[in-house]
């Protein structure tokens, strides 16, 4: 057989940690291995994007772009990817083009070498932007990898994502990803979609799988997929892999090691890197965030095909209503909730929109009350939706005259950077212009960053030093 090379991304430095730790590595804690990181010869280092942007601003007291300077300055070899959620960018809406644009520019500018996009709903129209923002200021620089955000359902067939990546890859994506964010993904299906992804994509397009082993069938979707032909695969280093974080790292390579698929990563030299990683797992767990039991296997989303944070979701909001024995009876209506809608896959926003919806209807019965959210995803709001809605159902939402808008999202909404750059002037933030980007994002978060910032250069100010809210670090 000839000789295919497996890739490896690790993970470490952001979806290891935001699995397992709620995104609270500090940079501090990465800054002493970037160069050994760098040496390995990974594929990528995913690095920034995520939720490592908020939990920058919001927990640790540090500009999300100074950590991506940062990380630049060490890893020169290996590039830095980031994971964007399409029009959502990193936040919860959809922004305008101009917000996009931008925010595409300065990642690519201050370091970022790959970009994941990807969108809740796979509308390939919500990506549309991005790719093209990603194309025109990543030229040589930054590889676009648009990905398909995996899930299960009628309409979600092995020829739906057979399509849908052909459509991205005639949209301009240099790679495809399978995102399979809630390891709803198995083994054989893995086989399956990978090798006709394989046959229709053209040559030079790299397959890239990325699954979780919350149910612990990460480790043989990512072997079955690399016998499938899979050109590279998302790992985590082991003291924060494995659980609701992706397959570790070392068995991955020891499992290749001497095969046609060796990755070529020496295990030993891996070694070092572990032991840091161990003490800053100690670390995390002493300060609350790492909760040993996200490292089990659970097997609820076998059983239930709900990804395991929106059953932590349905379980808090149950038990808010004080009626936590009807979890089985959610469980069995968020299939039929989902199927009203169209088969949106359940990933943020979709899963708590869908989850919150089933909730409301168990409790108070059948669609009497439809939340707010549930209604916008009805009328497309967020793109469109991948099956049919039920009739039924969007009579409801539309009974007061709303229209179901057909158009891409982002059509509706007006330029943003001019007014939010002079916002962040006239508020007397201003130092850059990624500043703008972090207050379009996360405007509550960055302007108490950006309080707590000049506090540090004028010497702490009285009110802000008196804020409940303001989380300082320690
Ligand atoms: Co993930």
């Amino acid at each position: 057989m000839e000789n295919k090379k497996v890739l490896i991304t690790d993970t470490i430095l952001r979806d290891a940690h935001q699995s397992h730790a709620a995104t609270r590595m500090r940079f501090d804690e990465m800054e002493p291995v970037l160069p050994l990181l760098d040496e390995i010869g990974f594929y990528s280092l995913e690095a920034w994007g995520g939720a490592t942007f908020d939990s920058c601003l919001r927990f640790l007291n540090e500009d999300p772009w100074d950590r991506l300077r940062n990380l630049k300055k060490h890893l020169k070899k290996t590039p830095i990817q980031m994971l964007l959620r399409g029009q959502n960018l990193l936040g919860y809406r959809h922004y305008a083009d101009d917000v996009v644009d931008s925010f595409i520019d300065k990642s690519i500018e201050n370091g970022v070498g790959i970009i994941r996009v990807f969108d809740a709903l796979n509308d390939p129209r919500n990506l549309e932007t991005s790719i093209k923002s990603i194309k025109k200021y990543g030229k040589d620089k930054c590889v676009c990898e648009a990905a398909i955000s995996y899930t299960t359902s009628p309409v979600h067939t092995t020829e739906y994502f057979v399509n849908l990546a052909k459509q991205l890859e005639s949209m301009g994506a240099d790679n495809i990803c399978i995102k399979d964010m809630a390891n709803l993904l198995l083994p054989f299906t893995a086989y399956d979609v990978v090798s006709k992804l394989k046959k229709a994509l053209k040559p030079d397009t790299k397959v890239h799988l990325h699954t979780h082993n919350t149910s612990g069938t990460g480790d043989m979707i990512n072997l079955m997929a690399i016998q499938a032909g899979v050109d590279i695969v998302d790992c985590a280093l082991s003291p924060l892999g494995n659980g609701t974080s992706n397959p570790a790292t070392e068995p991955l390579v020891a499992t290749l090691k001497g095969t046609p698929y060796d990755t070529g990563i020496d295990i030993e030299q891996l070694l070092p890197l572990v032991k840091h990683f161990n003490q800053v797992a100690v670390r995390l767990e002493k300060d609350g965030h790492l909760n040993p039991k996200v490292r089990k296997i659970d097997i609820n989303t076998l059983l239930y095909q709900v990804p395991g944070g929106m059953l932590s979701n349905l379980i808090s909001q149950l038990k808010q209503a004080g009626q936590e024995d009807k979890l089985l009876d959610c469980l069995a209506e968020v299939p039929k909730v989902r199927k009203d809608c169209g088969y949106p896959p359940l990933v943020t926003p979709t899963s708590q929109i869908v989850g919150t919806q089933a909730v409301w209807n168990i409790l108070l019965g059948r669609y009497k009350t439809i939340t707010a959210q549930y209604k916008d995803l009805i009328l497309g709001k967020y793109g469109a939706l991948p099956g049919e809605k039920s009739k039924n159902v969007v009579d409801m939402c539309t009974k007061s005259g709303e229209e179901i808008i057909s158009c891409r999202p982002a059509d509706l909404i007006e330029s943003e950077m001019q007014s939010l750059t002079e916002k962040v002037k006239a508020d007397g933030f201003y130092e850059k212009p990624e500043d703008v980007l972090s207050y379009a994002l996360f405007p509550e978060v960055s302007t108490n960053y950006f309080k707590w910032r000049k506090a540090q250069k004028v010497g702490i100010d009285k009110d802000l030093a008196d804020n409940p809210n303001r989380v300082y670090p320690v």
